[in-house]
């Protein structure tokens, strides 16, 4: 009886995954923060923040990362663009105080049309949300654009299951396909890295310099 439960239970808030909305979205927001701990303070060292650096952040969800960004620039501040206006809500509210004092600002939007000026950003990062973006070539096209000379991109998801033969094959596939982009758009130093797993799944970023 348990399973069947359960499976129901994770059939509901993983159907929010894409675009968390209402009271059910914020419930799967904050069950992300969760589930996805490892890799966020994972991907937040990796972009190696500067007290002094502007960041972005694209799909944030119930903003967690936002709040370890924040806590690393003192001197600098951090933005962050979500589709979901449950999720923008969400992590507002868990920023407050920063949100509050003008360091951090949050906006419902879509990732292929960053609501920035060009060149802004020092860090632009992304986890979790690289599956759900509608093209793909136009996202990357967009963080180039909003990245300063020098800015750095680490955009985070998982592969699959660890170990497994379809987790391989993917990786090949989006190094084959999305590091040879970026390499076109005029990305440096474009890396595919691997990172944590965590609860069984196989986190890796893809990382550039514009
Ligand atoms: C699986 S959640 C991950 C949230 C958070 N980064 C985390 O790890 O907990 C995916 C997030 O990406 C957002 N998202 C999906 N498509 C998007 C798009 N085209 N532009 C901006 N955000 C998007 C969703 O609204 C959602 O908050």
């Amino acid at each position: 009886m348990i399973i069947p439960i359960k499976r129901a239970f994770n059939t509901v808030f993983n159907r929010q995954y894409p675009c968390p909305q209402g009271m059910i979205g914020s419930l799967a927001g904050e069950l992300m923060v969760r589930q996805h701990a490892t890799e966020t303070v994972w991907t937040v060292s990796v972009a190696d923040v500067q007290p002094a650096d502007s960041v972005l952040e694209i799909g944030f969800g119930a903003g967690k990362a936002i709040a370890l960004l924040a806590d690393k620039t003192p001197d600098g501040s951090v933005a962050g663009v979500d589709l979901s206006a449950t999720m923008v809500r969400r992590a507002r509210t868990r920023n407050a105080q920063a949100v509050r004092a003008g360091q951090v600002l949050l906006q419902q939007g879509d990732a292929a049309q960053l609501p920035f000026a060009n060149q802004q950003f020092d860090k632009v990062i992304s986890i979790h949300s690289f599956y759900f973006w509608p093209e793909h070539a136009a996202v990357f096209a967009e963080i180039f654009r909003v990245l300063k000379p020098g800015g750095t991109c680490v955009v985070t998801f998982s592969t699959g299951k660890a170990g497994e033969a379809e987790a391989m094959r993917l990786e090949m596939e989006i190094e084959e396909q999305w590091l040879a982009h970026m390499r076109r758009l005029g990305f440096t130093e474009v890396q595919f890295a691997q990172g944590p797993v965590a609860r069984q799944f196989k986190n890796v970023a893809i990382i550039g310099r514009r």
